[in-house]
This record gives structure tokens, C-alpha cells and sequence, in this order.
């Protein structure tokens, strides 16, 4: 299967890493490793407080830049126009870039008017600052808002994705506006490691049931961004396109939804779905 996935013009690896929670040199080293490695995507934000490490490991790893697909966000607090403005270019300056592949409205915040914020979205890209654009934490409904206010094309939707959590409405709408779906959190923050039915299938494989979490979400065409702190996770992670799981194995992992399955807390709008 290809190993990236394409929208509206952006072509993005099917793997990337999530750097929420890593910090300073740690940080450095995970994204230098990760791309040694063979990552060629790397997730952060300006909440994460960690852009200049990012930036640290990217160079670190000797790759060419723009082999890397670095995405970044910008926080809640910061979607009036001005401040988001402020935001982008203080991401690119601590990431020593000149500009990012993917940048992102972090969180929706329904006391700002989307159409400032959109507009100020639209302009970083415009700009240069940005090579594609796109939300993430988006419903259904702010997904149809959001697609008629842009002037320029949105290429994804960054969401809470695994096997606990129903997303298929929300990829579905996404999809129809022609974005690809990120999954954050893609192995339940380390839950799924522990889960009988994944180590079965995994036990078939010869592969971990973390492995057989992320390979299910990418053989949807989500993109996966897991993070770890760990050097041999990494690879763990990263080596999940040499196995392909059956059409019943997949059924059997889709019912591991349940209701309160959703791991991080949302305070946006009630109509994920
Ligand atoms: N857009 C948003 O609002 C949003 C929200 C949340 C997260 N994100 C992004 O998505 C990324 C990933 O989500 P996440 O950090 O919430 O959770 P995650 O990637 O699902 O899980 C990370 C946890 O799983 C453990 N882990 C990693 N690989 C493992 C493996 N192979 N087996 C068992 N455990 C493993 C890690 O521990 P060790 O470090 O010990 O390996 C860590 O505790 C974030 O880092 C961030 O970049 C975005």
C-alpha cells in the first residue's frame, strides 16, 4: 500500500510522530532517531512548547528539509487574526523554518468568529508561511463552516482516532470535503498495548497489538502519528506496511467502539456526530 495519502494537493506520510509531552533534548533526540529511522512526518504544536527541539532534531538528522512533512498548530487562545499571525510566525522562527507543510487551528473556540480565524488561516498560506492548511478537533458541523468560508483548499482534519472511539461520521464528512483524518492518539495512549483481542491478531501476524492498532487505522487511509518516548517504539511504530490484516480481522477490531471510548477530554461544541 503507499505509504503516504494524498488531498487537495498535499501528499502526507502515512506515519508521522506525535511530539505532545516530549520536552528539550528528549524531544531533539526522538526526531532526529525518528527520521534516521525513516519517519518522514513529524507532529507538533505551539502548545507543546517543544517547535525549537523539533527544529533541533530536523536539522540534526541531516535529511533535506523538505523530505520532512513537519506539521504545527496554533492554540485555542490565539484564532483572533493578529494572534494567530503572531503564532505562525513565532512556530517557524523556534522551528527555524520558513515555513511548515501542514498548520493547523488547534481547537475550535466558539467565543472567536471561524470566519476571522479561517481568513487568518487562508492568509498564512497565501503568504508563504504555509504549504496546506487544515483544522483539527473539527465536527460535522464546523467541517461544512469551515469548508464554505475558505478561500484556499483544507487538506485535513486532525481527530482522536482508534479502536475505542467511533470517528467514522466525522472521517466520512471530512473526506467528502475532500481532507484526509489524522489520528491523534492513534494507540489510546498506550491502552491498546494491553488489549487481548489486538495481541490475538497481532500473535497471527507476528506483530505487537500496537502494531495491529496503527495498521488498522492506515489500512482506512488514516494517518497515524504516534508518539513514544522510548528508541525501540519507534521502530515498533514504524513497521506496519509489511503485514496486511483480513477483511474479518478488521471487522473484529471496528467493534472494539464503545461508547466512553474517547481518551482526551473535549470542551468544544456536543455534535461530534
Ligand atoms: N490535535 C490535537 O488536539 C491533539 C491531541 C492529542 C495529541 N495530539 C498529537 O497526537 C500525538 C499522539 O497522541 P498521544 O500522544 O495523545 O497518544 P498516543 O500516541 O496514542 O500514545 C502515546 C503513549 O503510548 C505509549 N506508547 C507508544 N508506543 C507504544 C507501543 N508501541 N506500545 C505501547 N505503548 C506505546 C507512549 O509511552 P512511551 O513514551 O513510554 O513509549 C505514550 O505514553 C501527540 O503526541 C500529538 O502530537 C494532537
Amino acid at each position: 500500500m503507499p505509504q503516504a495519502v494524498e488531498a487537495n494537493g498535499a501528499r502526507i506520510p502515512l506515519v508521522g510522530l506525535g511530539t505532545w509531552d516530549l520536552r528539550g533534548k528528549t524531544c531533539a533526540r526522538m526526531v532526529e532517531a525518528a527520521i534516521g529511522l525513516g519517519y518522514r512526518h513529524i507532529d507538533t504544536a505551539a502548545m507543546y512548547g517543544n517547535e525549537a527541539a523539533v527544529g533541533e532534531g530536523l536539522r540534526a538528522s541531516g535529511v533535506a528539509r523538505d523530505e520532512v512533512f513537519i506539521t504545527t498548530k496554533v492554540w485555542s487562545s490565539d484564532l483572533r487574526a493578529r494572534d494567530f499571525e503572531r503564532s505562525t510566525k513565532e512556530s517557524l522562527a523556534k522551528l527555524k523554518l520558513s515555513n511548515v507543510d501542514l498548520l493547523l487551528i488547534h481547537w475550535p473556540n466558539p467565543s472567536i468568529p471561524l470566519k476571522e480565524t479561517i481568513g487568518a488561516l487562508c492568509k498564512m498560506k497565501r503568504e508563504g508561511l504555509a504549504r496546506h492548511v487544515g483544522v483539527s478537533n473539527f465536527t460535522l458541523a464546523l467541517i461544512a463552516e469551515a469548508v464554505k468560508l475558505s478561500t484556499e483548499p483544507l487538506v485535513d482534519n486532525q481527530i482522536e482516532c482508534h479502536p475505542y472511539l467511533d470517528q467514522s461520521k466525522v472521517i466520512a464528512a471530512s473526506r467528502k470535503a475532500g481532507m484526509t483524518v489524522t489520528a491523534y492518539s492513534p494507540i489510546a495512549r498506550g491502552r491498546v498495548a494491553g488489549d487481548a483481542v489486538l495481541a490475538r491478531i497481532g500473535k497471527a501476524h507476528g506483530k505487537t497489538a500496537a502494531q495491529v492498532c496503527l495498521r488498522y487505522l492506515v489500512q482506512h487511509d488514516v494517518v497515524v502519528i504516534p508518539r513514544t518516548s522510548r528508541p525501540e517504539r519507534l521502530k515498533e511504530n514504524f513497521e506496519i506496511f509489511d503485514f496486511k490484516l483480513t477483511p474479518a480481522e478488521m471487522k473484529e477490531i471496528a467493534g472494539l467502539a464503545h461508547p466512553g471510548g474517547r481518551i482526551v477530554e473535549w470542551g468544544g461544541a456536543p455534535d461530534w456526530d
